[in-house]
């Protein structure tokens, strides 16, 4: 299988930013972690901090891939955009919040994205990438 991870705006930042909500690993080194735990799983890793660059992604993946497991950051309460890539794509998409959005700002309670994601995981750190890998897995 081919499952790739999309990370939206400010995730680059992981391991840097606000360590109270996202923690201190770096984004790099939990992926090469999870990767190591599936061999033989195509699993890729793009982020982007420029919403264009994420729908072109989605585009580019969407019709081939066996999963995306996508993190959009912010854009996640505000792209209409990325919810119609999301849309217009074959594969399967996972949403994946680190922090637990619900517990937060409540303008981080909308997503305009998870009517278009086969779910959302969120709230459990880095681990909700795993656990949405599984998901796509099981199909
Ligand atoms: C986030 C939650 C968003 O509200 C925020 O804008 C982020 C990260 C998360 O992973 O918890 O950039 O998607």
């Amino acid at each position: 299988s081919n499952i790739i991870i999309i990370n939206g705006p400010n995730l680059n930042l992981l391991g840097v930013r606000e360590k109270g909500i996202y923690g201190d690993l770096e984004f790099s080194t939990y992926f090469e972690t999870l990767r190591a735990s599936y061999p033989g799983l195509g699993l890729s890793y793009f982020q982007s901090n420029h919403e264009g660059a994420i729908i072109d992604k989605i585009h580019e993946v969407g019709f081939s891939a066996d999963g995306i497991v996508l993190n959009a950051g912010a854009y996640t309460h505000t792209s209409l955009a990325i919810a119609d890539a999301i849309a217009a794509v074959t594969t399967p998409v996972v949403e994946v919040h680190i922090s637990n959005v619900y517990a937060r700002e409540p303008f981080r309670h909308h997503s305009y994205l998870a009517k278009n994601c086969k779910g959302v995981i969120c709230g459990f750190g880095l681990d909700g990438y795993r656990l949405a890998v599984e998901s796509l897995l099981k199909g």
